[in-house]
């Protein structure tokens, strides 16, 4: 019987970790959320009976504390692994790029702000939070969801010059998950950086096939986005595969450094 928190499981590819890891009835499941009631009501909808949505805001450590205390109750102290999910991706910025913000400073500032508290500071928040429970646990698994759009390969060859406070939050993200994997390693945590490769969880079908375009200059055989069903399937046997040795580490779904 595992135990899983997922950090930021009201939609997306959050969402479909409840969904997917729902299907085994021996996992014990925790969704945060910064409104549990949406998650409960759209749970209830689709049919999905176990699992428990608790109030959690990545930006609070005091929602957190208290998310890491009910969870304590429900599985026996101890959490077999951590999913920090959630993230700030910027609908106003996306599309700029570095010289775009030239007469934005202002939204510049903001933006980078609200990546940064939301996408590294959060993180830490999260990870503060649940660690003793997670170093309760035998598996003791932390994984942070990233993106290839982090990685200096894919901005060159598919000269993504756009997308600059998400990437460079990430960016940072994936730092922080190495600075752990390093302080944790002697008490056998595992700490994971994953990208869940480029995944249908809003924009249009259009903006999607825009991207894979732009990424064919990286992956040239890439065939489009993907379900969240099938990113989250990759990604739990990635997650389930990782070795300490490989803690700190930042792969793909695919299990690899290639990210598409
Ligand atoms: N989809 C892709 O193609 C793709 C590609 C690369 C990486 N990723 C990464 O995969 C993860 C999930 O992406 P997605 O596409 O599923 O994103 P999404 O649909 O935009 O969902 C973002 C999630 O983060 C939550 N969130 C944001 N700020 C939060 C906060 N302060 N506290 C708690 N939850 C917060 C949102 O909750 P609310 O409903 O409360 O806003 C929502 O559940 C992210 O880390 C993203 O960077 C996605």
């Amino acid at each position: 019987m595992a135990s899983y928190v997922i950090a930021g499981a009201s939609r997306g590819l959050g969402y479909q970790y409840l969904q997917t890891l729902n299907s085994n009835p021996s996992n014990t499941v925790i969704g945060l959320a910064r409104n549990p009631s949406a998650v409960q009501s759209q749970l209830a909808a689709d049919g999905i009976p176990n699992v428990h949505v608790l109030a959690g805001d990545l930006t609070s450590p005091a929602s957190l504390s208290a998310a890491a205390a009910e969870v304590s109750k429900l599985t026996n102290s101890k959490v077999d692994y951590l999913i920090v999910n959630g993230a700030y991706v910027s609908d106003k910025t996306s599309g700029l790029t570095p010289t775009g913000f030239v007469g934005n400073e202002e939204l510049l500032k903001a933006d980078f702000e609200t990546s940064i508290n939301t996408n590294v500071v959060g993180v830490i928040y999260t990870i503060n939070a649940f660690l003793g429970l997670v170093k309760a646990s035998a598996i003791k698994k932390v994984v942070v969801i990233s993106t290839g759009m982090t990685e200096p390969d894919l901005i060159k060859e598919a000269e993504v010059a756009a997308s600059v406070t998400y990437s460079a939050s990430k960016a940072a993200t994936n730092v922080v998950v190495y600075k752990y994997a390093v302080e944790l390693k002697s008490e056998g945590v595992i700490v994971l950086a994953l990208s869940p490769g480029l995944v249908r969880t809003g924009l249009s079908e259009e903006m999607y096939e825009y991207l894979a375009e732009v990424f064919r200059k990286y992956e040239p055989g890439f065939k489009g986005a993907i379900s969240t069903k099938e990113s989250v399937e990759a990604q739990l046997k990635v997650i389930g595969a990782v070795t300490i040795e490989q803690s700190g580490e930042f792969l793909s779904h695919l299990g690899t450094k290639r990210w598409l």
